[in-house]
Parts: structure tokens; sequence; C-alpha cells
């Protein structure tokens, strides 16, 4: 089977994870239950669970503690779209080709939708202490999304990013690495780090795998930017232009798009690399990490 044909298979295999756990839509807070759904199953790629699965199967992991978690990070993930989308963030219209949530549903319940995400990741990824794992892997794994997600996370690189923008403060490289390790390696990060340790990988090879997602990470977002300036909205599903309209200095605005395009193959060849250096492989993730570079969505 050709890669593209094994990409969708897994892609819908994550999405009837994901929305196997989300509650359904009932109850005098109907509203806030629907428009969770209509973030969750807008579309999306759906990388972050996909890594999780991946690199669980890289180190030979069994049975289905990994589905909690890789709803939990979706969830998570697509919260932290919803905030991104507001106004009083990076006020965009569109994504994953539909209206934002707060666009379809107001500016109070894109606030609480994603909230309601947020809090309902941990609730799903509780649901891991059922399975028959060991509960010191469960509880690690919990730390470990904790944190990726939160001040010292995805949060923290999301603050700096704000900050950033309209020139407010005065944009250096050692700045611009920090928001994006935080605001999008931070999530890559727990994604292959819970796949990691929920099958059993020892200290040592989940360092190796947040240093190989760190670099994912920052290729990703370096090439998210460059999409911002030369894809295609159809196919992105968002607009472009969103950080030109808000002054935002990128890695593409910064070292310039032919740079960029180079940064993003140098770090993932590097990722690949280290990723190798490992006993185990699992070719599809490899396959995966090449495709993201060159991704026109
Ligand atoms: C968009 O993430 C935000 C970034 C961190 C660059 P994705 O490109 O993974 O968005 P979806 O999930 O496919 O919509
Ligand atoms: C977002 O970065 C990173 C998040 C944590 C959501 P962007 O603002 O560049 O993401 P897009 O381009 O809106 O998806
Ligand atoms: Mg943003
Ligand atoms: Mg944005
Ligand atoms: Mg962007």
């Amino acid at each position: 089977m050709d890669f593209k044909n094994e990409l969708s298979l897994r892609v819908e295999a994550a999405e009837d994870v994901v929305c196997r756990f989300l509650p359904d839509v009932e109850g005098y807070q109907s509203v806030v239950f629907e428009a969770m759904e209509y973030g969750i199953t807008a579309g999306g790629k759906r990388v972050r669970p996909i890594l999780m699965n991946e690199t669980f199967q890289l180190f030979n992991g069994e049975g289905d503690v990994i589905e909690p978690f890789m709803a939990a990070i979706e969830m998570i993930h697509t919260y932290s779209l919803i905030h991104d989308d507001l106004p009083a963030m990076d006020n965009d219209m569109l994504r994953r080709g539909k209206p934002t949530v707060h666009a379809a549903y107001g500016e109070a319940m894109g606030v609480l939708a994603g909230d309601a995400l947020l809090n309902y990741a941990f609730e799903t990824a509780l649901n891991a202490y059922d399975a028959k794992t060991d509960v010191v892997a469960v509880t690690e794994a919990m730390r470990i999304l904790a944190r990726k997600a939160g001040v010292f996370g995805m949060i923290g690189g999301q603050v700096v990013d704000v900050e950033a923008e309209k020139k407010e403060l005065e944009m250096t490289e050692d700045r611009l690495n920090f928001i994006y390790e935080l605001k999008t390696g931070a999530l890559i990060e727990a994604s292959m780090m819970i796949g990691a340790v929920l099958a059993g990988a020892d200290e040592e090879q989940v360092e190796l795998i947040e240093e190989v997602a760190s670099k994912i990470g920052m290729a990703f977002q370096i090439q998210d930017d460059i999409l911002d300036v030369e894809g295609d909205e159809a196919k992105l599903g968002k607009p472009i232009g969103s950080d030109e309209r808000n002054e935002k200095i990128t890695y593409v605005t910064f070292a310039g798009i032919e740079k960029s395009k180079e940064e993003v193959k140098r770090l993932t060849d590097e990722a690949v690399e280290k990723l190798n250096s490992l006993s185990s492989h699992n070719d599809f993730l490899i396959e995966l990490l090449n495709y993201l570079v060159y991704r026109d969505n």
C-alpha cells in the first residue's frame, strides 16, 4: 500500500478514537458539547495522535492504553486552535475548512468550548488507568501531558507569541526559538514521549524521542509559517496572510523563505537520523516525518 493510503487509514483510525471519547450532545449545556464536536470533527491532519500511536508502535506498545491519550492530545490541540483563532488572539475566521468556533458559536462559546476541551482532555486521559498497563507509566504520561500543555509548554509559547506581536518586544533568534519550541514543539514532544512511555521505553529512549520531537515541532511550525505566506487557502483550510495581518515576526520574516525551507529540511533530516539510531524501527513514522516537510496543508 502506498504512503498516502496508509496515512488516510491512520487518520480515519485516529478520528474514530477521538470521536469515541467525545461526550454526547445533550442536557442544558448541550451547546458546548456541540461546539466541542464542531471544532474536533471539522477535520485536521491528526498529526499528534498519529505520531503518538506510531511512537507507541515503534517501542512495541500493546493494548489500548494509548487510545485515551490519543483523544486527549487532539482535544488539547483543538482547544489551542479554537483559542488561537479568537479575536483577542489571531482573529481568524476559517479553520479546518469551516468557520472558526467563535465565528459559528460566538466569542463566549469559543472561550468555553476551548476550556471544555482542555478539561475534558484530562478527564479522558484518566481512562488510561483502566487499561492493563503499569500505573507508574500512565502517571508519567499524565505528567508529560500536563506539563507540555501548560505554562512551561504550549501556553507559555502562546504567551510570548502574543507579546511579540506588533513589535512590542524586540525579536531575537533566541526568543523566536523559545516561542516555536513551546507553542508548537511542546505538544508534538508530548505526543511522541507519551507513546514511548506507555510502550515501556526507558528514560534514555524517552529523552531521545523528546529531542527528535523537538526538531520535528520546530520544522512543523516553520512549514506552517511558509504555508501562511505561499499556501493555498482551499488546501490549508485556514486563511493565508494571517501572520502578516497580525504583524507577526515569524521564521520566514526573520530568515527569508529560502532559508526557512532549508531549515525545515535540515531539522527533519536531523530528527530522522536520531530516530534511526534506535535499535527498533518504524518505517511509516519515518515516511510521515519526511512527508510533513513538503505538506501543503
Ligand atoms: C496548526 O496545527 C497549528 C500549529 C501548531 C502549526 P496543525 O497544522 O496540526 O492543524 P490541524 O490539526 O491539521 O488542523
Ligand atoms: C499556533 O500557531 C500554535 C498554537 C499553539 C495554536 P499559529 O497561530 O501559527 O497557528 P495557525 O497558523 O493559526 O494554525
Ligand atoms: Mg497564533
Ligand atoms: Mg493562528
Ligand atoms: Mg500559522
